[in-house]
């Protein structure tokens, strides 16, 4: 076996290039000599830069989805919904996976925020507070009991 050569530069597309995530996957990627294909939306355009291209348009509609994808080597996902758009995770998802089947694109990585059955992310048990009660402040003029 030889000795590995210089990895190839991929083409990558980009969905949330324009969010706080996503931008430094944007200057991470053409940093190390990818092409990417951002998705922009009306209001959020990308500078030109060499290497980037962009299709604009919408995650969920299938369309900008196939024009996003096709051609590439991955898909890289720094999407969030701006606001309370719960579903946008679940919907975008699985188009991303029809475009990328279409495209026989194999390749996804994906930053995302865990949503349990309610929708909600999931975060951290929420800690309760309660008012100390009247043995508490006992206790407490006591000392713990033993
Ligand atoms: N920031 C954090 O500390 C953090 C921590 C853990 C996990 N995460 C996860 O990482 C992901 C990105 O977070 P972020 O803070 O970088 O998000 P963000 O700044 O709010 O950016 C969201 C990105 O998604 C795009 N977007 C939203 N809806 C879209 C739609 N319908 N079609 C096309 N593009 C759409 C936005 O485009 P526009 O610019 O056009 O609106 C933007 O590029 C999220 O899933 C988040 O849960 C973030």
């Amino acid at each position: 076996m030889g000795a590995p050569g210089p990895r190839r530069a991929m083409k990558i597309a980009l969905l949330g290039g324009t969010g706080r995530t996503g931008r430094h996957v944007l200057d991470r990627a053409l940093g190390a000599g990818h092409d990417v294909v951002a998705l922009t939306r009306a209001g959020t355009a990308l500078p030109d830069r060499t290497g980037l291209e962009t299709v604009s348009g919408d995650a969920r509609d299938a369309v900008t989805l196939r024009q996003l994808v096709v051609g590439t080597d991955a898909v890289a996902s720094a999407l969030g919904p701006r606001g309370r758009d719960a579903g946008l995770q679940t919907a975008v998802a699985r188009a991303v996976v029809d475009a990328m089947a279409t495209a026989d694109v194999r390749r996804f990585v994906g930053v995302s925020v865990a949503y349990g059955p309610s929708g909600r992310p999931q975060g951290p048990p929420r800690q309760t507070h309660r008012r100390p009660r009247a043995h508490d402040r006992t206790r407490r003029r006591r000392g713990p009991a033993r």
